[in-house]
Parts: structure tokens; C-alpha cells; sequence
């Protein structure tokens, strides 16, 4: 987070104010009594903020299509702050989605310098193992690698065109010293983003992207750009309804009925209202209001009920007539989980977090050392109670180790009565998360020989 209140995606320091990013960056709280089967990370309250999620909500009721996206830097090794999203994906999947991961194997050699064939071996042997060992389902996961998918470079190149650098430099800072590498990454990870819509990657369907806030600069980047390709715009209509409205580019022109000399042939601008109009009476609206000459189709009777339907609609016809036809992507964002010591976890203070393969011997030394929220003495902590807030292994058993929300609830509420002392709080910690590792170490050795599974046809 710099003065200006932007997120920087590559510090390792991000502002835990979750409020104040909900407000300053327009995201929606999430209501997990909205949510079918709210996971564990909902009814907590530690996936805060999301963008469109409605809709894919929407799509979880109704059956229809959509996928799931995220994205691995192949670099360090990886620890239960990596497994929040991945415990999302597997939610997301589980309710009927597909799922994409993208491994971020461009920006690590870009950003960190990591080789090409260094990415790819740490992001089999250290993420997707634990991927798999977390129960993604192979069946209809893929996981593909930046450099060996052209469709996501031609996007991210091409894309490019509907931004420049004040945009870049709005919203991440940049400057006149900012690395190239910085300027491509995110383009990059925008082509990541939108390429599960092209019609060889499943076809026109909401994709959610599940993250921490210090990655959402790329989804605003991502949104903003994919509504300045959309041929079609679905408004409010001023006396009740919606109103349709041509967005004419320069790469739509001659199908928006404009000549090169800027005036509107209005026989070829017909033909095209005229299609998008059939294709909103195919919907089931029969008062439609056609203005040729100012682009607009009126829909008194359709409500904001309607609006997404008439928007895929709009997209597909757009993809008939030779447009892209992109949805923005919708987004989930998740509070951090503190690290050990009170810091930020990240994996280059390795006392910080727990790794996913850290032993169970060195697990207990660190929750051992890990801050506690007991008090000086026990004396005044049977008075006084534990402070939750602040203690390490209860976040953690609320956050990773605990899934059973009564069984939580019991420790909350013996430790802020003070008859659970802070080493016993640890102690439990300790027994949760070595089940839980345990678990974890024994499916990875099943899934050793077979992350193969996991890969999409281009990674293997
Ligand atoms: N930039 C992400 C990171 O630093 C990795 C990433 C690349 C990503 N492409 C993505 C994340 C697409 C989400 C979606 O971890």
C-alpha cells in the first residue's frame, strides 16, 4: 500500500484494513447466509469482499456454466496462506464450476528471475501436489503454464490496446523508472484472466477469480478492460426498464454502420440493429424500441432481473458478428491470516508460517513460540480471560485446523473464560494441525506419481 492508498501486488506489506478497501475500492461485502453451502472461510467471515459474485451465485442456482481461475507464482514453497484460495477453488468447484490455474511461469521470470524450467518443477512439486493432496478434483481441472499457452500471450498482447500507461500508472503507481516486467505481468495475468471465455477454453460463461486484495489491481485492470471491447451496453432506461446501447470502437466500425468518413451508412447500422434486436425478442420480450439512427434498443418491460441474461445474450450476438464478446470477471478477496510471530507470513520468514510440508516437530516449535493472547499470569488470565484476537493458534485453528464451528466456538468461548490457558490453547493447535498435515502428507504421497492428472494437454 503506497501514500496514495493503491495496493502494490509485489510487496510483501498489504494494509489488513479490510473496511477501508471495501470502501475505497467499490468491492461488495459477502453475505455467507446468500451463498449455497457456504464453506468454512465464509460462515467465518474471512473471505470479506467480492466483486459479481451474484452472478455466478446465479449460475450455481440455475445449473449453467462457469469457471473458477487462479493463478501460482512458481517460486518459494508453499504455506497455508497459499491454501486459503485453493480451499475456495475446491468450494467453487465442488458447486459445479471447472477450473482453470494458471502457473505464473512469465511473471516469475520476469519479476524474480526464475527460469522457465526452475518454474515448472517447483510449481508440480510444491503447488499442484498440494493442490491435489487438497482434493481438487482432476477431472476437470487444468492447470497450463503462461509460456506454453499462446491464446493467453496473444490476449495479453493484444489486450493491451485498450489501456495505456496513465491507466497502469493510476493504478499501480508505476512511473518512468517502473520495470518493463511490471507493465507485461499484469497484462499477462489479464490475458490469464479472460482466456477461459475463447470458445477453445469452454466458451462465454462467468469465470470467478479467487484472491487476496493485493491482487486485485490486475482484476480492476481486467474489468475495465474487457468492458471497453463490449460491442453492446445494457443501461438503465430512464422511465423503467433497460436500454441497449452501441459502443462503437475503432474495430467495430464498419459493423456499427460508420464510413470512414465518420457519417452512419444506415442501411448497414440497420442490419446490425436489427439482428441485436431479434436477438433480444428471442429472450421472450416482445415491446421492444429500435432507434437505428441513435443505436439504442429500448426494453420498458425488462427489470435488473433480466439484465444479465440480456448481457450474455448481447455477448454472444457480438461474438457472432465478430467481436470478442468478454464478461468481466467476478472476484472473491481474503483477510490474511497473521503470521506466527505477529509479522505478515510470507515464505521468505520461514518462523512466520507453517509450509505445507513442515514436520510435525517443527510445527509444534513454531506454534510453541507463536504469540499468544494469555495473560502475564495464570492468575490473571482465569480472571481475565484470553484475547482471541490476538492469539496465533486459535486464528489458526479458525483459519485452517478447525473446521467443526461448534468445536470452535467451545475453545473461543472456554479460553475468553480463562479456564483454557494460552499453553493449552497451543497444545490444541498443535493436535489440530498435525492431524491436519499428517492428512495432507499422506495424500501427497498418493498423489506423487500422478499430478500428471492435473495438467492440461499443452503441459504436459
Ligand atoms: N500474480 C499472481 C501472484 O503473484 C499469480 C497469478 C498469475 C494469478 N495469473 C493469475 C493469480 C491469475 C490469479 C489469477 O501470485
Amino acid at each position: 500500500m503506497d501514500n496514495a492508498g493503491r495496493i502494490d501486488p509485489w510487496s510483501s506489506e498489504q494494509s489488513t484494513d479490510y473496511d477501508r478497501i471495501i470502501r475505497q475500492f467499490g468491492l461488495s461485502s459477502v453475505d455467507p447466509n446468500s451463498l449455497p453451502n457456504p464453506g468454512m472461510l465464509h460462515r467465518r467471515g474471512i473471505v470479506f469482499g467480492h466483486r459479481d459474485l451474484d452472478v455466478v451465485v446465479g449460475c450455481m442456482s440455475v445449473g449453467d456454466p462457469f469457471g473458477v481461475l487462479t493463478g501460482l507464482m512458481p517460486s518459494g514453497r508453499m504455506h497455508l496462506g497459499h491454501s486459503m484460495v485453493i480451499e475456495q477453488v475446491r468450494w467453487f468447484q465442488d458447486q459445479g464450476a471447472d477450473v482453470t490455474v494458471a502457473v505464473a511461469d512469465l511473471e516469475a521470470l520476469a519479476t524474480r528471475g526464475t527460469s522457465i524450467a526452475e518454474g515448472r518443477n517447483t510449481a508440480l512439486r510444491e503447488y499442484v501436489l498440494n493442490y491435489a493432496a487438497l482434493g481438487l478434483d482432476p477431472e476437470n481441472t487444468n492447470v497450463y503454464f503462461q509460456s506454453s499457452r499462446p491464446a493467453v500471450q496473444r490476449l495479453g498482447f493484444s489486450l493491451g490496446q485498450r489501456t495505456n500507461l496513465s491507466e497502469l500508472e493510476a493504478i499501480y503507481g508505476f512511473n518512468g523508472e517502473t520495470n518493463l516486467a511490471h507493465v507485461q505481468a499484469p497484462l499477462v495475468q489479464v490475458g490469464d484472466i479472460v482466456h477461459p471465455q475463447l470458445e477453445e477454453y469452454g466458451g462465454l460463461r462467468p469465470i470467478v477469480v479467487p484472491v487476496g486484495v493485493d491482487q486485485d489491481p490486475h482484476l480492476r485492470l481486467t474489468r475495465d478492460i474487457t468492458q471497453k471491447t463490449n460491442w453492446f451496453n445494457v443501461k438503465q432506461r430512464k422511465s423503467g426498464g433497460l436500454t441497449v446501447a452501441l459502443s462503437i470502437q475503432d474495430s467495430n466500425r464498419s459493423e456499427m454502420g460508420l464510413t470512414d468518413t465518420g457519417k452512419v451508412d444506415m442501411s448497414s447500422r440497420k442490419s446490425t440493429m436489427s439482428s441485436l434486436e431479434s436477438s433480444i425478442i428471442d429472450l421472450g420480450f416482445s415491446d421492444v424500441r429500435t432507434n437505428p439512427k441513435h443505436g439504442t434498443i429500448e426494453i420498458p418491460g425488462a427489470t435488473n432481473a433480466d439484465k444479465f441474461r440480456i448481457r450474455m445474450k448481447l455477448l454472444s450476438t457480438e461474438r457472432l458478428m465478430g467481436g470478442m464478446g468478454l464478461l468481466p470477471p467476478c472476484s472473491t478477496y481474503h483477510r490474511f491470516a497473521i503470521g506466527m510471530n505477529g509479522d505478515k507470513m510470507s515464505s521468505s520468514r520461514p518462523e512466520s508460517t507453517i509450509f505445507m510440508d513442515d514436520d510435525v516437530q517443527l510445527m509444534s516449535k513454531k506454534v510453541k513460540r507463536a504469540i499468544s493472547g494469555g495473560q502475564a499470569t495464570v492468575e490473571e488470565h482465569r480472571r481475565h480471560g484470553g484475547d482471541v484476537s490476538k492469539d496465533v493458534s486459535f486464528q489458526y485453528l479458525q483459519f485452517f485446523f478447525e473446521d467443526d464451528d461448534k468445536a470452535l466456538q467451545e475453545v473461543r468461548m472456554e479460553y475468553e473464560s480463562g479456564r483454557l490457558l494460552a499453553g493449552q490453547i497451543k497444545q490444541i493447535c498443535i493436535d489440530r494441525a498435525t492431524e491436519w498435515l499428517d492428512d495432507l502428507a499422506e495424500k501427497r504421497s498418493q498423489w506423487e506419481d500422478r499430478v500428471d492428472e492435473f495438467l492440461a494437454p499443452d503441459a504436459l
